[in-house]
């Protein structure tokens, strides 16, 4: 009934869209180096349907002593199918899949709204809330792996 896989970045806008940029243009679903050879994007399935989305960028930050550094970006769940599960499995999978690539520390930009969430897995704060345009408040979370 639920599927993890590898998808494209294209594939991931369907959810993108929606939960993280509702009634913007399409293009700002587009990230930097999402088309890189070092990124992977996953889904996970409902029933066949695309209902959550994650990708990992191979990206260091300076803040961080680590030499095998990801970040996560556009973790994202449809509305319809939030608190069900779903956004923990995904984010497991791609830790897991980070691992497999000698990966030793997540790092990202997390939305204020969302630090709870990350914090059940594990993730720590950096810093200060700090803000990011058109989109909001967010914090540095982090975790060695
Ligand atoms: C944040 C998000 C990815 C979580 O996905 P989800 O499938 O709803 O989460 P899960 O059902 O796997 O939740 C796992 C646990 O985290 C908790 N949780 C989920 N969302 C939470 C939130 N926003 N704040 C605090 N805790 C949260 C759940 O209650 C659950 O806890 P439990 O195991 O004690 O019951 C999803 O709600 C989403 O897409 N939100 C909008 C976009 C967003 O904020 N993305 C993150 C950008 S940084």
């Amino acid at each position: 009934m639920i599927e993890i896989e590898k998808i494209t970045a294209f594939e991931t806008i369907i959810v993108r869209h929606p939960v993280l940029r509702p009634g913007r243009p399409i293009e700002s679903c587009h990230f930097d180096g999402d088309d890189l050879p070092t990124t992977s994007h996953f889904g996970l399935y409902f029933e066949n349907q695309l209902a959550g989305v994650i990708s990992a960028f191979k990206v260091q930050n300076k803040l961080f002593s680590e030499e095998n550094q990801y970040q996560i970006r556009g973790m994202a769940v449809l509305s319809e199918f939030q608190k069900k599960g779903f956004g923990e499995q995904l984010l497991q999978y791609c830790e897991n899949e980070i691992r497999l690539k000698s990966g030793d520390l997540i790092w990202f930009n997390a939305r204020e709204t969302a630090v709870g969430f990350y914090e059940k897995s594990g993730y720590e704060i950096l810093g200060d809330q700090f803000e990011i345009p058109d989109v909001g408040p967010h914090y540095i979370l982090f975790k060695a792996i």
